[in-house]
């Protein structure tokens, strides 16, 4: 049988001779593999006079360590040569940028959302979440909005059984409910979210889009307060001072409920974003109707408070200037990696 040092010396001789990595691998399974030498040279040891077993089984392991390392460095060099030979050849051009990575952004508005949920956070709020598939109590009858209340119809949204208890929410109202049933007064809450509707498509419809929910419950708090945090957030997105109007506005779970205006951060004298009105609709908002306390367990004697609906999705247009709704979701790259 062949010594480990005959061994050792023929697998470094073959691999000082080899000239690839694959003439490496090939040598690596001739001494190394199941059936090579130094598993042949293990394979003997049962059938060895006692005494020898110990040394043989010792230096197969120290043969294998040894041809392991030579195969590396060999590795190395041949890696290194390929490399300065390929500098050297013909074609190589040191200036040319490397091959660019495929990198992501982040939608527009998870930009805005995040944005928003810190100007909140720094104002004391908290920011919850609320589950898409809602229930119809949560949807609709505990924000006042009972079967027949013509309000479903401007909400009409994708129901999930025959009985209509559960549907994609269309709002992110019911997330109020959910924090009025959990939570102890006083609090500050907003949530951001996915809505629902069934609607026909355009520019400024679109059956998935995003709202934030802000519910702020507490003792007597008064519209004064409501425009105040309006005007905050407002400063927040601008950087600067925002005029405020409010309108009458009809929502059967605010008492009174208004359509909040800001005067159009685009220009002074009306432009097309505020369709020459200086007047841009931002969101509508109210004092949290009494009885919808009450349903959720909070004593309207007691507590009140307001809620404001504010839509994402058309904040983002606004702020990028978007034109249409249905790019935000249409998952077009050439729209998605502008931002
Ligand atoms: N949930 C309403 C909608 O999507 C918007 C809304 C109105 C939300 C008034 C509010 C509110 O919180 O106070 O049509």
């Amino acid at each position: 049988m062949e010594s480990h040092q005959d061994i050792l010396k023929q697998a470094q001789e073959k691999v000082l001779a080899a000239l690839s990595p694959a003439a490496l691998k090939e040598i690596e399974r001739e001494f190394l593999g199941k059936q090579g030498a130094v598993a042949g040279l293990l394979a003997s040891i049962p059938s060895l006079p006692a005494v020898q077993r110990r040394d043989v089984g010792k230096n197969a392991n120290l043969l294998k360590k040894a041809i392991q390392q030579a195969l590396a460095e060999r590795g190395e060099a041949l890696a290194a040569t390929s490399l300065s030979a390929e500098r050297k050849g013909e074609g190589f051009d040191p200036s040319l940028p490397p091959a660019s990575l495929m990198t992501g952004s982040l939608h527009p508005i998870t930009q805005v959302t995040r944005e928003l949920e810190d100007l909140f956070l720094s104002m004391g709020y908290s920011v919850i979440d609320g589950p898409e598939v809602e229930l119809d109590w949560f949807n609709f009858e505990a924000l006042n909005i009972g079967r027949d209340h013509p309000a479903r119809d401007s909400q009409d949204t994708f129901y999930c059984d025959e009985a209509g208890k559960f549907s994609l929410r269309p709002h992110t109202s019911p997330v109020q409910v959910r924090a009025m049933e959990k939570l102890e007064p006083p609090f500050r809450v907003v949530a951001p979210g996915r809505c629902f509707r069934n609607e026909s498509t355009d520019a400024s419809h679109e059956h998935t889009f995003h709202q934030m929910e802000g519910l702020v419950v507490g003792k007597d708090i008064s519209v004064g307060h409501l425009i105040g945090a309006m005007k905050t957030l407002l400063r927040g997105i601008f950087h600067r001072d925002v005029e405020v109007r409010l309108r009458p506005g009809h929502f059967p779970f605010v008492e009174p409920g208004f359509e909040l205006d800001a005067r159009c951060p685009f220009c002074n004298a009306g432009c097309s974003v505020c369709g020459r009105t200086t007047w841009i609709e931002l969101l509508p908002c109210g004092l949290v109707h009494p009885k919808v306390l009450q349903m959720s367990g909070i004593d309207p004697e007691v507590w009140s408070g307001f809620a404001f609906g504010l839509g994402l999705s058309r904040l983002v247009m606004l702020r990028y200037g978007i034109d249409d709704i249905r790019h935000l979701l249409g998952g077009d790259l050439r729209f998605l990696e502008q931002f």
